[in-house]
């Protein structure tokens, strides 16, 4: 009795950066590749990433932007797929680009050019898309992985695991990965949302009048700050700044803002000597948006002219004005989310290619894995080089 032939290499599950790139470069080496995705649009995060211009990578990427409970397990990826081989490939496609702020690189005109680049890079001959279909049931018997969808069945000897994590479920996105994962008995660190607005409850409601108000200022919790602009909501605080700590900031901790980063605690001791009659709310005023100004000085229940002002007095109030603690009861949640840390353990993986180290031929990428990058295009770059170093591997 003969074998039935394997119609595919390889089936890839999701179609967002990290699948369609893997796709792209298993097919661009011959591999016959079906690309599975349940909504009817491939690369959706995409489309609607960077204001619908897609900041697609970051020229500073480095490992030490990447959180994951295995700090070196992007090195290799990373290293071996950079961002210039990205922007070579965009470059390539004629797309126009431009660096925004901080080495982010956004589109030009749209962030269909670079999903059309993606789907352009996947042979027509070599990968099959099947889109609008969900996954009903997945094995693996006999050295094939088997998978139903959309009432067909393909089987094929390496699985890809692609369907990214929860975050803005509304877009499509699902705790899937985890539940394959799960079934073949990888591991999976505890996925929560990151790059998520934080929400304040109790006192700190006060602050919510100020919603709409923005500031440069630094944000810290532990031993990571990012100095971006933040901004406060009608249910806390967001903004870059806060979206970057809050993938560190984990339940009961304080997040610190530094409002007034470029002035030393003891400004206000110093400014009193050269201008007694200045008041206080004139002062603060002078560095910060009016009424963050005096929110900030009803709190801390202190007015009048400088001169007329303690020293000590003076100079708690720079000291809390430059380390404000809030204490977040939240955040907005996957809803909300631009990506989820956490996710199917590091351990589990190879970092060369991605594949599992106990279930031969199974593989994990992009978001789905406990690899979550700064604000700023390192997600995508995440997902890139992932895809492709699985795509290689195929
Ligand atoms: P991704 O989520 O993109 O793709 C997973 C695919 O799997 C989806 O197409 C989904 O439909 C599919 N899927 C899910 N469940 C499935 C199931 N059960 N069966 C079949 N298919 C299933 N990053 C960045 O670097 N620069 C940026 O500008 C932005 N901007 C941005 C804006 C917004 C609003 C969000 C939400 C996110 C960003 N990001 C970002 C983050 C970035 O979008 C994200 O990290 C990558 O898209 C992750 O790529 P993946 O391919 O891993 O997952």
């Amino acid at each position: 009795m003969t074998k039935s032939p394997t119609p595919y290499d390889a089936i890839i599950l999701g179609a967002g950066g990290a699948g369609l790139m893997c796709a792209a470069i298993a097919g661009q080496r011959g591999r016959k590749v079906l690309l599975i995705d349940h909504v009817d649009q491939p690369g959706k995060k995409i489309l609607i990433s960077g204001g619908g211009r897609c900041n697609f990578t970051n020229i500073h990427t480095a490992p030490d932007r990447y959180l994951s409970a295995n700090k070196h397990f992007a090195k290799s990826a990373l290293s071996r797929y950079t961002a210039q081989d990205f922007i070579d490939l965009v470059n390539g496609h004629g797309i126009a680009w431009h660096e925004k702020t901080l080495g982010q690189l956004f589109c030009d005109g749209s962030a269909k050019q670079i999903v059309a680049m993606l789907m352009d890079q996947c042979p027509d001959d070599a990968v099959t898309l099947s889109l609008g279909q969900s996954v009903t049931g997945i094995s693996h018997a006999d050295g094939q992985y088997h998978v139903s969808y959309g009432g067909k069945n393909a089987a094929a000897p390496s699985l890809v695991i692609a369907t990214g994590g929860p975050s803005i479920p509304k877009m499509g996105a699902t705790s899937f990965a985890y539940d394959v994962a799960r079934q073949f008995g990888l591991k999976i660190v505890e996925p929560r949302p990151a790059l998520v607005p934080l929400t304040l409850g109790g006192e700190e409601t006060l602050f919510r009048s100020l919603s709409g108000v923005s500031a440069p200022i630094v944000a810290s919790c532990g031993k990571t700050a990012f100095r971006e602009a933040a901004l406060f909501t009608h249910k806390g605080l967001s903004g870059p700044a806060i979206l970057q700590i809050s993938s560190y900031w984990r339940h009961g901790e304080a997040v610190n803002v530094d409002f007034l980063p470029d002035l030393k605690p003891n400004w206000l001791t110093r400014l009193k000597r050269e201008a007694p009659r200045l008041t206080l709310s004139r002062a603060v005023n002078t560095h910060l948006p009016a009424r963050l100004a005096e929110t900030l000085l009803d709190r801390i229940a202190l007015s009048g002219d400088l001169g007329n002002l303690g020293d000590r007095k003076l100079e708690e109030t720079g000291r809390r004005l430059s380390n404000w603690r809030f204490m977040p009861n939240g955040t907005e949640g996957y809803a909300k989310a631009e990506v989820t840390a956490g996710g199917i353990s590091t351990a589990e993986l190879s970092s060369k290619n991605m594949e599992a180290r106990q279930m031969p031929g199974l593989y994990a990428i992009g978001e789905a894995v406990d690899v979550t990058g700064w604000l700023g295009g390192y997600n995508f770059q995440w997902a890139w080089a992932s895809g492709w170093a699985a795509g290689q591997s195929l």
